[in-house]
């Protein structure tokens, strides 16, 4: 009775405090006003990060000038409430301003920009963000270099150069903070497959060679017409190479988009979430199982029409199936 009553009052953030991970969440402060959604997120996460306030556009949306409204905003929430923020994220090929992307920079003002974009960004934010996606979804799928406007078009000075322009920037971030942990993040990763491999091919690299990188997140945006045993057979073996790289793992955008809110998709979902947070509770080297939002309410995936169930919590805030079986896997049960 008495261990049935400590398993229903144990939050995700005490399940995952006693199997080494922190657990996070993407938020958006015009929220921080709900009072359930305030509570939750000093109840249930150690981590948070911001679902867009810390994006190029939204931080730098004129050349001269950047907002830090929205960003400072959730420093001063996760500082007052003794929370992690996790920076999100510094070089992206999408959310960028139109004076980057309207074509008229030549490589080296570009080159100025983005130096000057990490140094103010990272800077501002010294000692406050502890870990940063400095790199975001730099790869397509088969394994080539995505399009950039800071790779190719017209990039800041490495276009054609591989993964020169992303050892370049984490170079920066380090100069800007040299605490804070470095990341490159992407989706499609999750598996052994071209993308994950060349990922895999640059950061043993990068590690070889000292440049500065501390971490590999994998987003882990999820569903359960893929998520199935080979997928998660392959994710699992996946980590264990990067881990043997030496690198630090966070699971930095975890969710389960289902096509109708059913009681077999919500046990379809449950499954997804308990399986990804076992491996993660597995594998020592994942420090952090962040999911993407936490409320149907507010989630990412419930702005697209016929899917608005992806998260834990319901749009009311009531707890689903998800819930109860991600704490479970967190605590390797
Ligand atoms: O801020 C503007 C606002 O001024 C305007 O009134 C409003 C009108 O639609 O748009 C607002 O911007 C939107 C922004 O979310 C904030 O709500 C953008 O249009 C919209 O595109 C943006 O979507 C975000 C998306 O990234 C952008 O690519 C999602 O919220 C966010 O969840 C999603 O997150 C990404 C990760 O960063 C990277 N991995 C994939 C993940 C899911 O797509």
């Amino acid at each position: 009775m008495i261990a049935l009553l400590a398993m229903s009052l144990t939050t995700l953030r005490v399940a995952g405090a006693a199997n080494h991970m922190d657990i996070g969440t993407a938020v958006n402060p015009d929220f921080f006003a709900e009072p359930r959604y305030e509570e939750l997120l000093k109840s249930e996460f150690s981590v948070i990060e911001p679902e867009n306030g810390m994006k190029f556009d939204p931080i730098h949306k004129e050349r001269d000038h950047y907002d830090f409204s929205v960003a400072d905003k959730i420093v001063a929430f996760a500082h007052a409430n003794h929370l992690k923020v996790r920076g999100h994220t510094l070089v992206w090929h999408s959310q960028q301003p139109s004076w980057v992307m309207n074509g008229t920079l030549k490589p080296t003002e570009m080159a100025t920009i983005l130096q000057d974009h990490i140094k103010t960004v990272v800077g501002r934010y010294r000692g406050k963000v502890y870990a940063w996606d400095v790199v975001n979804e730099a790869f397509n799928d088969d394994g080539s270099l995505r399009p950039s406007p800071w790779y190719n078009k017209p990039g800041f000075g490495y276009a054609g150069q591989g993964t020169q322009y992303i050892e370049q920037a984490l170079r920066w971030a380090r100069k800007a903070d040299k605490r804070a942990k470095l990341f490159y993040n992407d989706y499609g990763t999750e598996e052994i497959n071209p993308k994950s491999d060349a990922v895999y091919a640059m950061l043993k690299d990068f590690k070889n060679r000292h440049v500065p990188i501390d971490g590999i997140g994998f987003q882990c945006h999820a569903a359960p017409w893929y998520v199935k045993e080979k997928w998660l057979k392959s994710f699992e073996k996946n980590l264990q190479r990067f881990a043997d790289l030496g690198l630090e793992i966070h699971i930095t955008e975890l969710d389960c988009d289902l096509d109708a809110s059913t009681p077999e998709k919500f046990a379809q979902q449950a499954y997804v979430y308990h399986e990804i947070a076992t491996i993660a509770h597995r594998q020592p080297k994942v420090t952090l199982l962040q999911i993407w939002g936490f409320t149907d309410k507010h989630s990412w995936l419930s702005s697209r029409k016929g899917h608005g169930w992806g998260m834990p919590w319901d749009a009311n805030y009531e707890k689903k199936p998800a819930y109860g079986a991600l704490r479970n896997g967190i605590l390797g049960k």
